[in-house]
């Protein structure tokens, strides 16, 4: 019987997100909500983590009479309470598996999604449905994606530090497509589909009023910044990989792995992040 590491602890619960996310997801927080335009009174969130878009919607927004956050993790939606308690009745979080949302009794001005689309797939139609349905005549959802670059195995973005790691920890790096494959780790890359993709698996349901593009590029202060930010984005998604008496081993080579190609390259990821504005 081994002893769960610190790092592993986290990894299953996804804490610490609200300091690892200033490194990539927090930047989506006010781009989108930089969009919203007259003054909603309902806006809701999908797949709201520890609530931080909400808080900024409240902030920002005095017509917001209700801001309704969709959430899997129980974690999260915890942390997004003792966040959001401040605003009272203006505030309702749901536990909701948003690969099959389930009807809610309210239209949305504003729906929102920031950095989840990849975790639905290949669901995604589901929830372009259910935004569809949700929304209030006139308004708009607002949704982020990411597009890393991916090999002809489906890797790409944070698989190819994960792949580096494996191979750090004795792997073949040849055999990593395969481990994944054994592992039931669908690529992250694979995960988030092309833009192009996207475009035509939401057509059914909703019409692209416009999108914007940016780059995100991550940097760290070391490999420990980086071993708890992959915990507490990516949770043990890929740690499962590994034997339990080998995982915190893999979280260090994934810090590791990303200092190492910090200084090579002065970056450990850069990838485009497309903003859709999608209505009925
Ligand atoms: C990278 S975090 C993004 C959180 C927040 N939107 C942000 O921008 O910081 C992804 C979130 O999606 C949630 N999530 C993943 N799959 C989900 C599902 N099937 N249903 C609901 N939420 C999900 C995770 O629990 C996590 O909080």
């Amino acid at each position: 019987m081994t002893t769960a590491s610190a790092v592993e602890i986290q990894s299953r619960t996804l804490a610490g997100y609200a300091d690892a996310s200033r490194l990539r997801q927090v930047q989506d927080r006010d781009w989108v909500l930089d969009r919203v335009t007259g003054s909603p009174r309902t806006l809701i969130d999908l797949g709201s983590g520890i609530g931080q878009l909400l808080e900024g919607a409240l902030e920002r927004l005095p017509s917001l009479r209700l801001a309704v956050g969709l959430e899997r993790s129980e974690h999260r939606i915890a942390e997004a309470a003792e966040r959001l308690g401040r605003f009272g009745e203006r505030v309702v979080l749901h536990r909701a598996d948003l690969t099959a949302p389930e009807p809610l009794p309210y239209r949305a001005e504003v729906i929102t999604q920031t950095s989840v689309l990849h975790w639905l797939y290949p669901d995604e139609e589901r929830v372009f449905a259910w935004a569809a349905a949700h929304l209030a005549p006139g308004g708009r959802f607002l949704l982020t994606t990411y597009h890393p670059a991916r090999d002809g195995h489906g890797l790409g973005g944070e698989d190819d530090l994960v792949r580096d790691a494996l191979v750090e920890l004795g792997a073949e790096r040849t055999d990593v497509p395969g481990l994944f494959e054994q592992g039931g780790v669908l690529p992250i890359a694979t995960r988030t589909r092309t833009a192009d993709d996207l475009a035509r698996t939401l057509a059914p349901h909703l019409a692209v009023a416009g999108h914007l593009e940016r780059e995100a590029v991550v940097t760290v202060q070391g490999p420990e910044q980086y071993e708890h930010f992959h915990a507490a984005t990516f949770g043990d998604y890929y740690s499962r990989l590994v034997p339990p008496e080998r995982r915190a081993a893999f979280f260090r080579a994934v810090g590791a792995s990303a200092w190492r190609r910090q200084q090579e390259t002065g970056h450990v990821s850069r990838m485009p992040v497309r903003l859709w504005e999608l209505t009925q």
